[in-house]
C-alpha cells in the first residue's frame, strides 16, 4: 500500500510525478503529496484526498528537475494533510516518502529522537529525523541514510532528497516493492512500472535491503555493507493502452467486460503447438512430488483458492488445504511430509502472503506463485510461477483476475491429472472456449443485472449470498464484491448453514441471492431458499440453464458443472457494480481500501 515515485532529469518533474501518482492511486488514496527541489530549495505540495486534489494544490509556476511523490493508504495516523507524505526532518533539510511500516519506530523515537519534536503521527517521520540526526553527527548523507536503514525493522520503499544536493535521490527497499526506471538523461523511481511507463519501459529490480543512489545519468545499487551490486535492466512488457479506461466509465466495468478475452488469452498462452494444454514440466513434477498442497491467499484470491481446491482434488486427486495468508503464518497447521505451497495473488505483492512464503522457504518447502504480475515479489521469490495473462487490473475490486485465477488453476489441475494418467472429465480447451462465449452472453445482459441491483439492493442495509458446494465459494466472492464497493453488509453462506444461526437476521424484504448451478444440490439449495422466503426474504435465484425453475431471476448459459464459478461470478460482479453505482459510491476506489496490500 502507498505508492511512491521519483524523477531526476532535465525536464520539469511536477507533471511526471503527478501522472505517475495517478497510475499508483490504486495503491492508496487517503492523501497525496510531492516534493520538488530547485535552486530555491525544496517545495512541498500535499493534500488530504485524491491526486486530483493535489493537482489543484501544486503551483504551476514552480519548476524543478528533481522530485519525489507519494500516494498514501494510512496505517499510522489518520488521513490528514499533516500525516501525508512527503515528511521533513526538523531543519527541513531532508525530505522523504515511504511505503511500508516501521515496526520499531516507537523504540527508535525513544532511543534516538527524544529531543526532536515530531510533526506527524506517522512511523515514517522517524526515518527522516534519523537521517538528519546522523548527518548532523558528521556522517556523509549516504552513510547517514545507510546507518538509518540498518536500524529499521519492518517494510519500506523509500525515496529521500537533500536540500543541499538537488542532483541525487536516495532510495532503499525492504519487503515493499520498488523499481528504478532508466532513461537517457533521466532516471525514475516507482512502486510499479505502470507509473513511469509514460517515460521509460526499462527497469532495474531492487532486492530487499538494497539502497540506490539515483542521479540523472547514473544509478548505483549497493547493499547495506556499501558494496556495489550490478544488475541488468529488463523491459517492462506493458502496453500503455492497457492501463487506460478508454470509453468505460469505470475500470471495474472494463475489466468485467475483458473476461472473455482473458479466457482466450490464457488458452493461447498455455497451449503447445498441437493445441494441448501445457505448463512448465518442473511445475508438473512439483505437483506430483507433493503429498499435499497448501494454497495460501487473501481476499478474492483466497476465494479462487477454494474453487482451485475442488479442481485439483477432483481432477488430479491430490489433497489440498486452503488457508488465509494472514492467519497461516502465525497459526501454522501440522504440515504433511512433502508439501507444495501455492500462492495465489493478483498483484504478487500481498504482504500477508509474502510472509508465509518467506517462512516456508526457510523451512525448505517448494512453492508456486500464480500471479498476474511477472517480476512481482511473490513471483521472484517462489520456485515456480504461473502467470494469469489478465492484463493490468486497476479497479480495487478484483474481477478478471479472479476468473483468470480459476482458469489457470483448472489448467494446472488438468495438466497434472493427465500426467498421472487420470481421466479428466472434459476437454478443457474446449470448455474454456465455451466459458468465454458464455461470459459474452452475460456481458450483453447488463440491463438485467442493473435491474436486479436496483430492485433488490437500492435501499437495503444487508444482503446474503447462498449456495451449496462450489456455489458457496462464489457466494463468498459475491458478498466480498458487494460489500467492498457498495458498503452494503453482505455475507456469503453455505445454504444449509443459515438455519444454524444466521437465519435470525432474515427480515421482511432481506435480499438473498441464491446460486443454483450444481445438479446434485439443486433441490436442496431451493429448499434453503424456501426457508428464508418463509421468513420474509426477497429471493433472487441465479441458476444455470438446464437446472432452472419457474421464478428464477436469471439463467446463466450452461457450462461444465465444475467450471460454473467462472460464469456464475459474472452476474454477482455486475450486480455489485450497479448496486455501488446506484448508491453513488466510488466504484474503482472504495473507501478505506487499496489495490495492493503491502502491509501485514
Ligand atoms: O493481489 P492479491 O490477489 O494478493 O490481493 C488479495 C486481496 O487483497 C484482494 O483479492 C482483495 O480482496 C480484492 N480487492 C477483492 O476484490
Amino acid at each position: 500500500m502507498c505508492g511512491i515515485v521519483g524523477y531526476i532529469g532535465y525536464n520539469d518533474s511536477k507533471e511526471i510525478l503527478l501522472k505517475g501518482l495517478e497510475k499508483l492511486e490504486y495503491r492508496g488514496y487517503d492523501s497525496a503529496g510531492i516534493a520538488v527541489i530547485n535552486n530555491d530549495g525544496v517545495q512541498i505540495f500535499k493534500e488530504k484526498g485524491r491526486i486530483a486534489d493535489l493537482r489543484e494544490a501544486v503551483d504551476p509556476k514552480v519548476e524543478a528537475q528533481t522530485g519525489i511523490g507519494h500516494t498514501r493508504w494510512a496505517t499510522h495516523g489518520v488521513p490528514s494533510r499533516t500525516n501525508s507524505h512527503p515528511h521533513q526532518s526538523a531543519s527541513e533539510r531532508f525530505t522523504l516518502v515511504h511505503n511500508g511500516v516501521i515496526e520499531n519506530y516507537d523504540i527508535l523515537k525513544r532511543e534516538y529522537l527524544q529531543n526532536v519534536e515530531m510533526k506527524s503521527e506517522t512511523d515514517t517521520e522517524v526515518i527522516v529525523q534519523l537521517v538528519e540526526l546522523f548527518a548532523n553527527e558528521g556522517l556523509q548523507v549516504e552513510d547517514a541514510f545507510r546507518k538509518t536503514l540498518t536500524l529499521l525493522h519492518g517494510s519500506y520503499a523509500l525515496a529521500l532528497i537533500d536540500e543541499q544536493d538537488k542532483e541525487t535521490i536516495y532510495v532503499a527497499k525492504n519487503k515493499s516493492p520498488l523499481l528504478v526506471g532508466l532513461g537517457f538523461g533521466f532516471n525514475v523511481v516507482a512502486s510499479d512500472a505502470m507509473a513511469m511507463l509514460q517515460v521509460t519501459d526499462k527497469y532495474v529490480e531492487l532486492m530487499d535491503k538494497e539502497m540506490v543512489i539515483v542521479k540523472k545519468e547514473e544509478v548505483t545499487i549497493k547493499n547495506l555493507d556499501g558494496e556495489v551490486i550490478n544488475r541488468e535492466p529488463y523491459t517492462a512488457e506493458l502496453d500503455a493502452s492497457d492501463i487506460e479506461k478508454g470509453t468505460y466509465p469505470h475500470y471495474m466495468l472494463k475489466e468485467i467486460d475483458e473476461q472473455p478475452a482473458v479466457m482466450r488469452k490464457i488458452i493461447q498462452n498455455y497451449q503447445d503447438e498441437n493445441g494441448e494444454l501445457e505448463i512448465d514440466s518442473d511445475i508438473v513434477t512439483a505437483m506430483n512430488d507433493a503429498d499435499r498442497i497448501y494454497i495460501i491467499a487473501a481476499g478474492t484470491s483466497y476465494h479462487a483458492g477454494l474453487v482451485g481446491k475442488q479442481f485439483i482434488e477432483r481432477m488430479a486427486q491430490i489433497p489440498v488445504e486452503v488457508h488465509i495468508s494472514s492467519e497461516f503464518g502465525y497459526n501454522m497447521p501440522l504440515l504433511s511430509k512433502k508439501p507444495l505451497f501455492i500462492f495465489i495473488s493478483q498483484s504478487g505483492e500481498t504482504a500477508d502472503s509474502r510472509q508465509v512464503l518467506v517462512q516456508v522457504k526457510e523451512m525448505g518447502h517448494k512453492s508456486l506463485t500464480i500471479t498476474n504480475v511477472p517480476g512481482s515479489t511473490l513471483s521472484r521469490e517462489a520456485d515456480h510461477t504461473m502467470l494469469l495473462y489478465a492484463g493490468p487490473e486497476i479497479a480495487v475490486a478484483s474481477t478478471k483476475a479472479y476468473t483468470a485465477q480459476l482458469a489457470v488453476l483448472a489448467i494446472l489441475a488438468e495438466v497434472t491429472a493427465k500426467s498421472r494418467a487420470m481421466e479428466v472429465p472434459f476437454n478443457l480447451v474446449q470448455e474454456l472456449g465455451i466459458v468465454a462465449n458464455a461470459m459474452e452472453v452475460l456481458r450483453d445482459s447488463k440491463e438485467d443485472f442493473e435491474m436486479i441491483a436496483h430492485e433488490y439492493l437500492s435501499t437495503t442495509r444487508n444482503c446474503f449470498f447462498i449456495g451449496r458446494g462450489i456455489d458457496f465459494y462464489v457466494g463468498l466472492e459475491g458478498a466480498l464484491k458487494l460489500k467492498e464497493i457498495s458498503y452494503i453488509q453482505a455475507e456469503g453462506f453455505a445454504g444449509g448453514e443459515l438455519k444454524h444461526g444466521t437465519i435470525a437476521l432474515i427480515e421482511e424484504g432481506t435480499p438473498v441471492i441464491a446460486l443454483a448451478t450444481q445438479k446434485f444440490v439443486n433441490l436442496s439449495i431451493r429448499g434453503n431458499v424456501k426457508e428464508v422466503v418463509a421468513r420474509g426474504a426477497n429471493p433472487c435465484i441465479i441458476s444455470m440453464d438446464g437446472l432452472n425453475m419457474e421464478d428464477d431471476r436469471f439463467v446463466i448459459p450452461e457450462v461444465h458443472e465444475l467450471l460454473t464459478p467462472l460464469i456464475s461470478v459474472v452476474p454477482v460482479q455486475l450486480i455489485s457494480y450497479y448496486a455501488a453505482l446506484h448508491r453513488d459510491c466510488d466504484v474503482d476506489k472504495p473507501r478505506n481500501l487499496a489495490k495492493s496490500v503491502t502491509v501485514e
